[in-house]
């Protein structure tokens, strides 16, 4: 996702830390080795005790706000690597709850018109955080925290399909590191939902599930085309795409157990 740098990205994220799902990165002595990250049980972070999905590449926030708000039974953690794109997503989530917008100069204004000029933290009292929180974080070492059979879903919607190299399939979000990283965090019965405009990562993400360990449930290539799209919640990608008049792609995958 290309955008402008957000002025004082990672100050406008701390001032709202506590939408921030904790963890610990140790850094390894050697650095050809990946950081180990530690994650407190979700149990201790959320309100509530309530299945769980995980949404990799969460962009913007469009979907985390939409699908949180519509299926309240549920908690959420979305994850973006770009702090710069994270910050929209994080002060979209808050605004959307009533805790304040953004004030001058990169500032907060919470929900009581107390300013919190940059750089300061705005507390935001446990019951109303809400049933999202947002990880500014690579996917694959978030995972490496995450405990077995965690997960209640997982969601990855118009996920970067680096194409245009052949060594970059690894950092595809379905490659076969991440579909085995999905396999091990998905409870039984749980579910991994994909959506693209590109064809060829679809073809690409369906071997890659059937591959390991995963079967197909569901599989679209026209999902705006169907007679039941109700329950669909349209990203900012996915908005970009079919206003280019080009078809979206959707399927549903569930482990093998
Ligand atoms: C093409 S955008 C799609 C955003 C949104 N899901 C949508 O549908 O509008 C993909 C997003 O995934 C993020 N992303 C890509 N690979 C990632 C990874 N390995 N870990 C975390 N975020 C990642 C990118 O930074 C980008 O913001």
């Amino acid at each position: 996702m290309r955008m402008r740098k957000k002025p004082h990205g990672i100050e406008r994220l701390n001032a709202l830390s506590d939408l921030l799902y904790p963890f610990e990165e140790i850094k390894p002595e050697n650095i050809t080795e990946k950081p180990v990250v530690k994650l407190p049980d979700p149990s201790s972070v959320f309100t509530d005790d309530l299945p769980l999905i995980l949404e990799v590449g969460c962009g913007k926030g469009d979907f985390i706000c939409a699908i949180s708000e519509r299926d309240p039974q549920c908690n959420y953690i979305a994850l973006e690597k770009v702090p710069d794109v994270a910050v929209t997503a994080v002060e979209k989530y808050a605004s959307r709850r009533g805790l304040g917008r953004m004030g001058c100069n990169g500032g907060w204004i919470a929900d009581d018109g107390t300013l919190y000029p940059l750089g300061e933290k705005c507390p935001v009292a446990p019951e109303k955080r809400g049933n999202v929180r947002f990880a500014v974080i690579e996917a694959s070492e978030f995972l490496s925290g995450m405990a077995d059979s965690s997960l209640a879903g997982i969601i990855a919607n118009f996920s970067d399909p680096w194409t245009r190299k052949s060594s970059y399939s690894k950092r595809r979000l379905t490659s076969p590191d991440f579909i085995q990283d999905y396999r091990r965090v998905l409870k039984e019965g749980a579910s991994f939902q994909f959506k693209t405009d590109d064809e060829k990562l679809f073809d690409y993400t369906l071997e890659s599930l059937e591959a390991n360990g995963f079967t197909v449930g569901y599989c679209t290539r026209d999902l705006h085309s169907e007679e039941d799209t109700g329950n669909n919640i349209i990203t900012e990608y996915e908005r970009n795409f079919m206003n280019k008049g080009m078809t979206i792609k959707k399927l549903v995958a569930y482990p093998k157990k």
